[in-house]
């Protein structure tokens, strides 16, 4: 997947950490595939973020798709509709300092993340 190099790419030039790098790469990766599987395709935009010294990478991954009736439903752990195992959305929160999701069933999904470096 395409993002998950962009992702790479920016988090090393920004000189994240190892770990950082994963944590963002991976979560962009969950993401994306949603995007894919469940949106029917749609758009990634990638920010850079400066606050002080922080350094930092925004995600807005946004979908024309038929959007998630049930937001919290689907964020819980074990919860799909396509057959996965239903972490994505879960540990897309988790590997992310900054998670927000807004979703509208027959008009699509937007997710964002943020991570800092550490
Ligand atoms: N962009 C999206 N559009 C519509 N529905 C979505 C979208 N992203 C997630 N969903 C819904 O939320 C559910 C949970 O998503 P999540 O990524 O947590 O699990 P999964 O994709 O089913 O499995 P996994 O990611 O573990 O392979 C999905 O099964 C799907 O029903
Ligand atoms: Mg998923």
């Amino acid at each position: 997947m395409l993002v998950r190099q962009a992702v790479r790419a920016a988090a090393v030039d920004l000189r994240f950490s190892l770990v950082d790098q994963t944590k963002i790469v991976t979560a962009a990766s969950e993401l994306g595939r949603n995007t894919l599987d469940y949106g029917g395709g749609g758009t990634v935009r990638l920010q850079v973020l400066q606050d002080g010294g922080r350094r930092g990478i925004r995600l807005t991954f946004e979908d024309k798709g038929p959007g998630i009736t049930d937001v919290e439903r689907a964020m819980k752990d074990g919860y799909t509709t396509g057959g996965g195992l239903g972490l994505g959305l879960g540990g897309a929160r988790r590997l992310s300092s900054e998670f927000s999701i807004d979703s509208r069933p027959g008009e699509g999904t937007k997710v964002t993340i943020a991570r800092w470096t550490t």
